[in-house]
């Protein structure tokens, strides 16, 4: 009846076993040398011989079932740990992918704008995020208190009045100009900036592509050629623009250029035109001489049509659900 009794008690208390402390206290009150089952073992000799020949048995039996029970949850209780400690390596399991960068989709049209205007002979320069106004404005011909100036809402610096943040790619042609002779072809991609308001099709922040062409006979067919070149490597043969007339100060004469996007509007993607003579002349050239046309054109705006995205805020968002489809 003990043994009967000591049994149902040990298996309960066992089942209730969940650490190693737990497993070490069970250990020491049933199966150590002076647990309970070592007691019933030691007590046999005190009993009679048929006794002893009837419970000997019974506890030796419950001595190995106990200690039987006892192994199989100690080893439960050790994988469960060692599974919540990830030490258990299961050579099933998918491997770890490791997320990959990849250009932003402006960086790409970028390096494709430049390959396009490269294989035209374009050479590729760089200006500089912060300009003198003299550059951003004077030497393209829009003295103080003109009113063209307020077509380039500007971001002046506090601390040197007479620097800004280009609002333009312009200030370019006017400093290549001034150390180079032509003839030649240049592009100048780079950021701008402007103190307006954003919206689908506007960023404070945004991407520029000067391009400028000088020699003795450009003409605006050439621009034409060069223009429409340039979209159907980019867009493919079917897209459709219109150049349409446009006043800039440092043109004669001006036009803008827009392109058809996805739903069939009409996007502007450039302003552009022949370089004006006061231009040419503050550079140092002979007008007469020399002509050119020279454009601006929105990175942003081309990286738009291109991927059919309808909100420039989206390309400075970061949205990874965004920048993971390129
Ligand atoms: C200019 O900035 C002139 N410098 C372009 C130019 C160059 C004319 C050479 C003649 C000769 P405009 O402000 O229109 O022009 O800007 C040119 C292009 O930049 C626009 O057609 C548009 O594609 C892009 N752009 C202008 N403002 C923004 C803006 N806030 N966000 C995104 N793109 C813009």
């Amino acid at each position: 009846m003990e043994i009967e009794e000591l049994k149902n008690r040990a298996t309960k208390e066992l089942a209730k076993v969940k650490t190693s402390a737990d497993l070490d206290n069970f250990q020491n009150k049933y199966l150590s040398r002076k647990g309970e089952v070592s007691n019933i073992l030691r007590s046999l000799k005190d009993l009679s011989i048929e006794e002893r020949k009837k419970i000997g048995p019974e506890a030796n039996q419950l001595r190995k079932d106990l200690e039987e029970m006892f192994e199989k949850t100690k080893k439960s209780t050790q994988d469960a740990r060692h599974e919540t400690q990830n030490t258990k390596l299961d050579i099933t399991a998918p491997g770890k992918k490791i997320a990959q960068g990849h250009l932003h989709p402006i960086t790409r049209v970028m390096r494709r704008i430049e390959e396009i205007f490269g294989s035209m002979g374009f050479k590729i320069l760089e200006g500089f995020d912060i300009e003198t106004e003299y550059y951003n404005f004077d030497a393209l011909n829009i003295p103080k208190n003109h009113p063209a100036r307020d077509a380039w809402d500007t971001f002046w610096l506090k601390t040197k009045p007479e620097l800004l943040l280009r609002t333009h790619t312009s200030p370019m042609q006017v400093r290549y100009m001034e150390k180079n002779n032509p003839p030649f072809r240049i592009i100048i991609p780079g950021r701008c900036f402007r103190y307006e308001a954003t919206d689908v099709s506007h960023s404070h922040t945004f991407y520029q592509l000067e391009g400028l062409m000088v020699d003795r006979h450009i003409s605006i067919a050439n621009f034409r050629a060069v223009v429409e070149q340039f979209l159907k490597k980019m867009f493919g043969s079917g897209i459709e623009i219109r150049i349409r007339p446009s006043f800039f100060p440092f043109v004669e004469p001006g036009f803008e250029v827009d392109m058809k996007d996805a739903s069939g509007k009409w996007l502007e993607i450039m302003g552009a035109g022949m370089v004006h003579p006061n231009v040419l002349k503050l550079s140092g050239y002979v007008p007469g001489e020399w002509q050119g046309f020279a454009f601006g054109m929105g990175i942003d705006r081309i990286a738009m049509l291109k991927y059919k995205i309808n909100d420039i805020r989206l390309l400075y968002s970061n949205d990874l659900k965004l920048l993971n489809q390129f």
